[in-house]
C-alpha cells in the first residue's frame, strides 16, 4: 500500500472480529516495531511481548476488563486476539521511554493499516494490568521492566473507510 493511503486507513478500531491474524502478518508488524526509532538508539532498555497465545490473551483481557457505571463488562481490547506490550527498565527522569513506546507503537499501527488489518493503541486499561500480579507474571518480563504501553490488531468487523483529513492540532507557522 502507498504510505498515503497507509495514513488515511490508519485508525482507531474498536471492534474485532475473532479470526487470528497470521503469523507472517505478526512477523511483519514486528519488524515494524523493531525499526522504529528509540532514543539515542537505545534497545538495551526496551522490550517487546508478544502475546498470541487465546489462553494468556484471555487472562490479559479479564485482568483489563472496565465496567460501566451500569456494572456491565467493557473488553477494552475489543475483541483482539493478538496484542503486544512495550516494556523498558531503568525509566529516566525524564521518560524517555514513553516516547519511545509511542514511536513503536505507531510504527507498528502502520504496519497493521498497510496489511488490511485494524488496530489501537492500548493505554487506559493497562492501569488495571499493572495492579494484577497474576495477570501480569505471564508476560514473564525481565526483571525491572514494565509496561508502558501496548497495541492490539486484528480484522476489523466493518470495513476500514479512509479516513477524512483532519488539521484539529492548533498550530502556528512562523
Ligand atoms: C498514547 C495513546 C494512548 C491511547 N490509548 C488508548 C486506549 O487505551 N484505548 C483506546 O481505545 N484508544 C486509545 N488511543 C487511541 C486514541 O483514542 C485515538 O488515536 C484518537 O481518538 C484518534 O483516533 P484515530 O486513532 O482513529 O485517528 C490512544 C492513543 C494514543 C496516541
Amino acid at each position: 500500500m502507498e504510505f498515503q493511503d497507509a495514513l488515511k486507513k490508519r485508525c482507531s478500531c474498536r471492534s474485532f472480529t475473532n479470526e487470528r491474524v497470521s503469523d507472517e502478518d505478526v512477523k511483519k508488524i514486528i519488524a515494524a516495531a523493531q525499526n522504529a526509532p528509540l532514543a539515542l538508539g537505545d534497545n538495551q532498555t526496551s522490550h517487546l511481548t508478544v502475546v498470541r497465545d487465546p489462553e494468556i490473551m484471555e487472562a490479559i483481557r479479564a485482568a483489563c476488563m472496565l465496567k460501566r457505571k451500569d456494572g456491565t463488562l467493557i473488553d477494552p481490547l475489543f475483541g483482539a486476539t493478538t496484542m503486544i506490550f512495550f516494556s523498558a527498565t531503568d525509566i529516566s527522569d525524564d521518560h524517555i521511554e514513553y516516547c519511545n513506546a509511542g514511536c513503536v507503537i505507531e510504527n507498528m499501527c502502520m504496519a497493521a493499516a498497510d496489511l488490511g488489518l485494524g488496530s489501537c493503541y492500548i493505554w487506559g486499561c493497562l492501569k488495571k494490568l499493572r495492579k494484577n500480579e497474576e495477570a501480569l507474571a505471564l508476560l514473564k518480563l525481565p526483571e525491572g521492566y514494565e509496561v508502558l504501553s501496548a497495541f492490539v490488531c486484528g480484522y476489523p468487523t466493518e470495513p476500514i473507510e479512509d479516513r477524512v483529513d483532519r488539521d484539529n492540532i492548533a498550530m502556528d507557522i512562523l
